[in-house]
């Protein structure tokens, strides 16, 4: 075994596993990957036992994905009930609010159970039952957890939807489900800043249907507009209820969330995942990949509203009856050192969080990070986008200080969990790779033909065979789950990312290969920015690309028609770039608007994105053959407009 240490030189846990039991298991877990998740879904606690682990099919014509499948189980008696004989007093949440100035809070898992139990009696007092949806559509407060925990025990299905959506995006996404009820907060605080997050679910209602219920968590006491008879305050309701709810006896693959992500075309997809074989990854992958021993204080920076926060917040670290650190706000309220201050307070040891963070908080040089005695810090953890080699660096170096074995997580929405990752105590460090693996993933990857590539070699990556984290279907549309994953390239399931494999084996992700954009981590469809963009009156066409960021990773850059005979003004800009935001989110607010006369198209109409990013990357000499376009002068006007912005 491999002892790790931390930099105070205090006697660390024996990492899980070496290079010897990670190529054992590794090859046990893809030979025979029912006899090795038999044994590791024995992880929960089944109600009944499954005898079928594994039924799954990439094949086109016969997508199915079923793990466990005559297994039963209560997801929140996994990550809460079981929890007590052993551990009722010790901590289960430690919440962080956005104000250092507020006190945080310590929540054991016996009040983690009365909460979540009150909040499934108030669900049910409010006509939810088994099957039925839910939205959560609140800020980082322990009432996210219990909310998605009360849905479980009954058997509801959340569809979290984060904060900093706009009403028209959470409308969208209520609709979409079809939610009896939405859970809400009357302002959320952010940085200083509070969003009156009623109102935008009052707002994203009235447009579409009025008479969703809704359950109003108390965070500020700030003014709301009520709606008499569908909105009912948490306080009240959780103290007219008992505070015992059996947990309900669901099947292995009912679902137990929803959560809406961004593709390349069309709206975003609600992205299906079930119960047992979710749960059973998230903590699985939560206790190998981050080290996790009986004592440790975790800490994921994600928001709930976002498949990290689901898996590495709430459901696998509770799942393994961890201490999970859940914060309010943001790297930079009230300075730039409050991650490193919150991981002292807290004596945080793993702390898990973004490229983008990371490089912001970079650029504040090291005097924040010196102010707070990190010493507690045993791991750290990167997810969202590949992260560069200087950003790499710093961390390890400033907040790791060189004794932290740093875990470069690849993974998506659609994976439920971590499928590319280093491992403590297994891997050699190599900044910018996410290096191996886990258990039961097949990574593949193949030229745009198909044809599978082997040794070094670079192509987009697809995995080969199923793992129980794995996404089942999309909400109400399983074709067009087939579709998307498993069409253009028959027999896998297609990532959308890019992907290189050295000759040590290792793989490292070079990004989309699909019109989906990674702004600071977060992922958008640049189809959905330029329908927001065509909605305003003065908008003909807009092309939507990313290009490189400093801080971001990618920003957005919009090229933009107008309609003839408006003037393009700088003020016209800045209200299309708000329209933008207040369309999806602040998220989704443009870096840069050219305009453009015109777009470059091929004869049949079809816009050469390729050309677009080229000329947003400032990058004219690499612009490819232009004489397949329908107006090849297009491209001249636009590099002249580029030159005009820069
Ligand atoms: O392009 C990859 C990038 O983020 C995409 C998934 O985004 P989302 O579903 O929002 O989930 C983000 C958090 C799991 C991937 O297709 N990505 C995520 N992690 C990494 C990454 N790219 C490179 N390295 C990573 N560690």
């Amino acid at each position: 075994m491999v002892q790790s240490s931390n930099a105070a030189g205090a006697k660390t846990p024996d990492f899980h596993i070496d290079p010897e039991a990670y190529d054992r298991m590794y090859a046990q877990s893809v030979n025979d990957p029912a006899t090795f998740w038999g044994e590791h879904g024995k992880r929960l606690d089944w109600i009944k036992p499954y005898t079928r682990v594994k039924n799954t099919s990439f094949a086109y014509d016969d997508v199915s994905i079923k793990w466990f499948e005559d297994g039963t189980l209560n997801v929140a008696a996994n990550c809460v009930d079981r929890h007590l004989a052993t551990r009722g007093d010790q901590t289960a949440i430690i919440w962080e609010p956005d104000s250092p100035d507020e006190e945080a809070l310590h929540i054991s898992y016996k009040e983690l159970h009365s909460q979540v139990s009150k909040m499934a009696n108030v669900l049910k007092s409010m006509g939810v039952g088994k099957g039925d949806r839910v939205v959560i559509y609140l800020p980082m407060i322990p009432e996210a957890a219990y909310s998605m925990l009360a849905c479980a025990r009954i058997g509801a299905i959340h569809s979290i939807v984060f904060a900093g959506f706009s009403p028209d995006a959470l409308g969208a996404r209520v609709n979409g489900c079809d939610a009896k009820v939405v859970i809400t907060a009357d302002h959320a605080p952010r940085g200083g800043r509070a969003t009156k997050l009623k109102d935008n679910v009052n707002q994203a209602l009235l447009h579409d249907v009025d008479d969703v219920k809704c359950l109003v968590v108390k965070r500020t006491g700030g003014q709301i507009a009520w709606r008499e008879g569908l909105d009912f305050w948490w306080h009240e309701e959780a103290a007219k209820v008992s505070a015992d709810c059996p947990p309900e006896e669901m099947n292995a693959e009912d679902p137990l969330f929803i959560l809406y992500t961004s593709g390349s075309t069309g709206q975003p997809k609600g992205v299906v995942h079930t119960s047992g074989g979710y749960l059973a990854y998230a903590a699985m992958t939560h206790e190998y990949i981050f080290d996790y021993h009986e004592g440790d204080i975790y800490w994921c920076t994600a928001d709930v509203g976002w498949v990290t926060g689901h898996s590495y917040i709430v459901y696998g670290p509770l799942a393994n009856g961890a201490t999970t650190v859940m914060f309010e706000g943001v790297p930079t309220y009230p300075d730039a050192g409050r991650f490193w201050q919150v991981c002292e307070k807290h004596k945080v040891t793993q702390f898990y969080t973004a490229p983008t963070a990371i490089r912001a908080l970079m650029g504040k040089g090291i005097g924040p990070v010196e102010g707070s005695d990190l010493s507690s810090l045993r791991l750290l953890g990167s997810v969202g986008e590949p992260i560069n080699p200087e950003a790499w660096n710093w961390y390890n170096e400033n907040v790791g200080k060189g004794k932290c074995p740093i875990v470069d997580t690849w993974w998506q929405t659609e994976t439920g969990g971590i499928l590319i990752t280093p491992l403590p105590g297994v891997t050699k460090p190599k900044p910018g790779s996410a290096t191996k693996p886990f258990f039961g993933v097949t990574p593949v990857i193949l030229d745009d033909q198909g044809n599978e590539l082997s040794g070094a070699t670079e192509g987009v990556l697809c995995i080969k065979d199923s793992w129980p984290g794995q996404m089942r279907t999309v909400w109400g549309d399983h074709a067009r789950f087939v579709s998307t994953y498993f069409e253009m390239f028959k027999g896998y399931y297609f990532t959308g990312d890019g992907c290189r494999r050295d000759e040590d084996g290792d793989y490292w992700i070079t990004g989309r290969v699909d019109d989906v954009i990674n702004v600071s981590g977060h992922r958008m469809g640049t189809a959905e920015v330029e329908s927001a963009l065509v909605a305003h009156a003065t908008v003909s066409e807009a092309a939507v690309v990313g290009y490189p960021h400093d801080i971001k990773g990618q920003g957005i850059y919009c090229y933009v028609t107008l309609m003839d005979g408006v003037e393009a003004t700088d003020e016209l800009r800045t209200e299309l770039a708000n329209w933008v935001r207040t369309e999806i989110g602040p998220i989704a607010k443009p870096d840069v608007i050219q305009w453009a006369p015109g777009l470059p198209k091929t004869r049949s109409g079809k816009i050469m994105r390729r050309i677009l990013r080229k000329i947003a990357e400032n990058d004219y000499d690499s612009l490819g053959d232009t004489s397949t376009l329908a107006d090849p002068s297009v491209v001249e006007e636009l590099i002249s407009n580029r030159a005009a912005l820069a």
